[in-house]
């Protein structure tokens, strides 16, 4: 029996590809690139599953093109790129990498978090730009960490892994999400509104799915309810923020700061945002940690091989 034929749409650490290599006859995009759109639609023709990546675009048009797809499987916990309603009509397997990124993308919200607390962007420049004669009492100070309050829209599984990290710096959590009934959090993370959470916290953390509900959630009005010295760190989906009344918000100081791994335009960056101070900015890497990238790799690939196989992934969207 020949073996199913898999796609892959950019390489992915080699655990992951070893593995399909035992099931698949494995076809990748070999450049170092994201893969061109018409070589995606091309590549798709005559394979039985895909791995791809939340770049690639897995719309009615790629699925069309796809006549022999049983599964999609995305290199990622998010899956705004994929159209998994019209995926699930042409009964194709859409599956996610949900839990084994949860603590590492927590982790970078929390580099986020404490380097614009504490300005360890703007400070490395100003010490590498030979501006450091000496100690100062004034020199860049920033904001206390420490019994402030946390503000986190999305309370799934890397929200609550960003708020167990702040029980650890004495702070008062405040979350935001369609459920507000959850018996599955701790007493003390207070549900509120998001006109409350915006208004009360002096850090705000975004950890939802990005749905069309949600696209710019956070707009100039939001924005606007937050103090001034707070800091907004979005390592979720960048359309959740509107990305102009962000840049208008820090430019005015009507807040202090903000930590975005995540963009509207992804890979563009405006300039003026790239031209303020008060932002630390990081080119989507939340999950990008040796191990975590190697378990998504690992997971991405067990997804495809068990659809393949007539059996139950481990996260299956549809
Ligand atoms: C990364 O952004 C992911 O969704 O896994």
């Amino acid at each position: 029996m020949p073996k199913p034929k898999i796609f892959v749409t950019r390489s992915i650490p080699k655990p992951g590809l070893d593995r399909l290599e035992e099931v698949f006859e494995v076809h990748i995009n070999a450049s170092d690139k994201a893969i061109e759109r018409n070589a995606l639609l091309e590549a798709v023709q005559d394979v039985d599953a895909l791995l791809c990546l939340l770049t690639d675009s897995i719309d009615k048009e790629l699925i069309d093109a796809a006549g022999r797809l049983k599964c999609v499987s995305n290199f990622a916990v998010g899956y705004n790129n994929v159209d998994v309603a019209y995926a699930s009509a042409k009964n194709i397997v859409v599956c996610n990498t949900p839990g084994v990124l949860t603590e590492s993308t927590a982790d970078l919200a929390w580099a986020l978090l404490m380097a614009c607390a504490r300005r360890v962007v703007e400070a490395d420049h100003y010490l590498r730009d030979g501006l450091f004669t000496g100690w100062e009492p004034l020199l860049f100070l920033g904001n206390d960490v420490f019994g402030k309050t946390l503000g986190i829209i999305g309370m799934g599984r890397i929200g609550q892994a960003v708020a167990r990290r702040a029980e650890g710096f004495g702070m008062k959590i405040l979350w935001h999400g369609p459920r507000p009934e959850r018996d599955d959090l701790p007493a003390a993370y207070q549900w509120t509104d998001l006109q409350t959470l915006c208004q009360e916290s002096d850090y705000i953390s975004i950890h939802a799915p990005l749905t069309s509900e949600n696209h710019h959630l956070l707009g100039e009005k939001e924005l606007a309810w937050m103090k001034a010295s707070a800091i907004l760190i979005n390592t979720a989906r960048g359309p959740i923020v509107d990305e102009l009344a962000l840049i208008k918000a820090l430019q005015n100081r009507e807040i202090a700061a903000a930590g975005l791994d995540v963009f509207e335009q992804e890979p563009a960056v405006p300039q003026a945002l790239m031209d303020l101070p008060n932002v630390v900015l990081l080119p989507h890497i939340g999950s990008a940690s040796i191990e975590t990238r190697n378990k998504m790799a690992l997971m991405a690939a067990e997804n495809a091989i068990a659809v393949i196989q007539g059996k139950e992934p481990p996260a299956r969207l549809n």
